[in-house]
């Protein structure tokens, strides 16, 4: 059994506070926030406003993913939201280790997150910081795209990285995440599976949720 970070980019954003409704009743461990900032991915989504009013309706968790440069400029904006868990792209981060630990002494969750190209390896001295670790199963930047294979020996590679190194961070699998592919990612190590499109495609979105746990 795993759990489901359910991203509201691709919900109806003139129904946000509904969307935060279905989720709180849902399985959902969290509502997953995608942040982009149209520099480090060709898009752009939602900032600190849209978050504040989701902060006011969702009784989950809230975990960020921010797609954006220098992201320490807003770590305590964040936190002043009342974002859990804050997770930062390895590939915006020249100084990894200090910014996972400013994020944990602010009082959140440090995760890292990794672009498809970018190796497990490079972690290794890093992941020590971390509380969640994102293996991006699609480029990062829309959703609804399709899951990339490789993602899978991804996970696999960093679940025998967290064990051979007795280590505790969770692992989270973001991007063309479906019930077909759920069972797998879990087998391979993943702990918890983002899942936007597949969620709000759905009829039943609560139903959708509980078929990927
Ligand atoms: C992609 C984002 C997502 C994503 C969810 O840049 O990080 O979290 O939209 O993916 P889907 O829609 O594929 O479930
Ligand atoms: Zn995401």
């Amino acid at each position: 059994m795993g759990k489901v970070a359910v991203s509201v980019l691709s919900s109806d954003l003139g129904y946000l506070a509904d969307s935060c409704r279905m989720i709180n009743r849902s399985q959902a461990w969290s509502l997953h926030l995608d942040v982009m900032d149209g520099v480090f991915v060709p898009n752009l989504s939602y900032g600190f406003p849209v978050i504040e009013a989701i902060s006011h309706y969702s009784e989950k968790p809230m975990d960020a993913h921010l797609m954006t440069v220098e992201p320490s400029r807003y770590y305590q904006r964040y936190k002043d939201l009342g974002v859990s868990w804050l997770t930062v792209h390895y590939e915006t981060c020249p100084h990894l280790n200090r910014d996972l630990q400013e994020i944990r002494r602010l009082g959140m969750k440090a995760g890292v997150a990794l672009n498809p190209s970018t190796s497990v390896f490079l972690l290794e001295q890093a992941v020590h910081y971390a509380d969640l670790v994102i293996v991006m199963s699609v480029n990062p930047g829309f959703g609804g795209q399709k899951f990339i294979p490789e993602s899978l020996e991804k996970i696999d590679r960093l679940s025998r990285m967290r064990k051979e190194k007795g280590l505790g961070f969770l692992i989270q699998v973001d991007g063309g995440v479906n019930a077909n592919n759920a069972r797998i990612l879990y087998e391979k190590g993943a702990d918890i599976l983002v899942a936007g499109n597949y969620v709000f495609s759905s009829e039943d979105p609560v139903a959708a949720i509980d078929a990927i746990i």
